[in-house]
């Protein structure tokens, strides 16, 4: 096919998604305009400054339903949000509010969980590197599972919970050795720098066992984020089972509970293609890792309570990153002998990735969209910069290489929407350039658009500095 050709076919391709986002349950067209969940989202940008992320409480409840659903299978399963995916009060509250529980990776993180209700034994803590501190913070707080990373870490546990008098109830966190076909950097089940090796386990049993102060209720396992297929959470929980058969048959004890961990994946590109080849399609639902996981723990015991730790599935499709388009130009690439290569069209908008950073450092795709021209047709290949001086600064993972597609009249003022940016984004900006960290707003389940959380000020930029 001729680079025009496929050109075409992606023009076209891209036609098809442009209609599928506004036949999906979030979006809608509102003069023109792309609608969030009813609110036209160029209405938000003229009260609040862009860029900003805009939450759905309505979808955040919706994805929290999916999993639950597909978990009635086993009714004995407790769900913990994995906080790191978007730890926002109001997201927090609104997670809270379906009754779920919540996972935390540091001493904030817990003590965000509980200042926004969760108790102590609504949430599992997790980390490589747990620092005693923390440990004392969650076993003062009787948390409902530390999951044990090593064997050092295990002694500190055992040591502060004896000095507090308190039972600290753990889970061992074992690598089930299995690769799986996500971002290499989001693998962490084969090669990974967190848990220990299966054959440790019993060893590590056994040493608590000596351990009055600590309370093994089970495995756990983190096959990965972004799995795009079922088979790894299969295999991965068939070795915990087989692991927790072993252990109970070794120490005459039953396990309370197998914590698998989260990793449902969502789909970022809209048109149809093969999420063995690229992660970003998703591949499975709920239901799949819930098939997954039950049938082989089914194949051990039924009554057993199963842990799940979903983060990206909850926020990911429930937030939407809007973005103004500030400046334009028109460049020339040259060859290094001065001969013209080709006309690039430049979109700047007022994010970069100190807002939205897995464009850059994960080759993230995200659907992006001119909200303001909804209804055009987006065919003229553009590329879009952010603002930060550094050359990097730009969207890599467009529709064609670094090529992204907008309507031809997108001008200086548009709206550029990035879609299911709820996962891992705000969780990582930056203030790089000084800029300041965005806004939040939330459209409650009412419909009412709601500050969440505000802008970084001049004042909280120098507010760290001692000078
Ligand atoms: C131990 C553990 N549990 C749960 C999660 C959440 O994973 P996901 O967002 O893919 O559901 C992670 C993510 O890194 C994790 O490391």
């Amino acid at each position: 096919m001729t680079d025009t050709k496929k050109r075409e076919v992606l023009v076209e391709t891209f036609e098809g998604s442009r209609k599928k986002v506004l036949n999906d349950r979030r979006f809608s067209l509102v003069n023109g305009h792309l609608a969030f969940e009813g609110v036209d989202v160029t209405e938000i940008t003229k009260k609040y400054p862009t860029p900003v992320y805009v939450y759905s409480e309505k979808e955040i409840i919706r994805n929290i339903d999916e999993i639950k659903n597909a978990f009635s299978i086993h009714p004995n399963t407790k769900i913990f949000y994995a906080s790191k995916a978007c730890s926002v009060m109001q997201v927090l509250r609104a997670v809270k509010n379906t009754g779920i529980c919540a996972e935390a990776n540091s001493m904030f993180e817990v003590r965000k969980c509980l200042e926004i209700g969760f108790s102590g034994d609504q949430i599992v803590f997790n980390g490589v590197v747990k620092k005693p501190e923390d440990l004392e913070f969650a076993i003062a707080n009787d948390l409902y599972l530390i999951n044990v990373d090593s064997f050092y870490e295990l002694e500190v546990i055992n040591e502060i919970a004896e000095r507090l008098g308190k039972v600290a109830n753990v889970c061992v966190r074992i690598e089930p050795n299995v690769p799986s076909a996500t971002h290499p950097g989001l693998v962490t089940a084969f090669h990974a720098k967190s848990g220990i090796d299966r054959e440790d386990a019993e060893k590590m049993l056994r040493r608590i066992k000596e351990m009055p102060h600590v309370h093994a209720r089970g495995l756990h396992m983190h096959v990965g984020d972004q799995v795009p297929e079922a088979e790894p959470f299969q295999k991965a929980t068939r070795v915990m089972v087989e692991e927790s058969m072993r252990l109970e048959k070794i120490f005459g004890q039953e396990f309370e509970l197998i914590n698998v961990g989260g990793g449902i994946p969502v789909p970022y590109r809209y048109d149809d293609g093969d999420p063995m080849e690229d992660y970003l399609y998703g591949g499975i639902d709920s239901d799949d890792f819930a098939k997954a996981i039950v049938e082989e723990v089914h194949k051990w015991r039924k009554d057993i309570q199963i842990c799940i730790e979903p983060g990206r599935k909850v926020p990911s499709s429930a937030c939407i990153m809007l973005t103004t388009v500030s400046c334009e130009k028109t460049k020339t690439n040259y060859d290094v002998e001065g001969n013209v290569q080709d006309l690039v069209e430049w979109k700047f908008v007022d994010a970069g990735y100190s807002v939205i950073g897995d464009s850059l450092h994960f080759g993230w795709y995200f659907h992006v969209l001119n909200a303001s021209k909804m209804d055009q047709k987006h065919d003229e290949w553009v590329k879009i910069a952010g603002p930060l001086c550094d050359g990097g600064d730009y969207f890599h993972q467009g529709v064609d290489g670094e090529f992204y597609l907008l309507p031809p009249k997108t001008e200086v003022g548009d709206t550029v929407v990035f879609l299911d940016a709820g996962a891992y984004s705000i969780e990582s900006q930056t203030v790089y350039n000084n800029r300041p960290r965005t806004a939040v707003l939330m459209i409650t389940k009412e419909g009412n658009v709601e500050l969440i959380r505000r802008q970084d000020t001049y004042e909280d930029m120098v507010g760290y500095d001692i000078y």
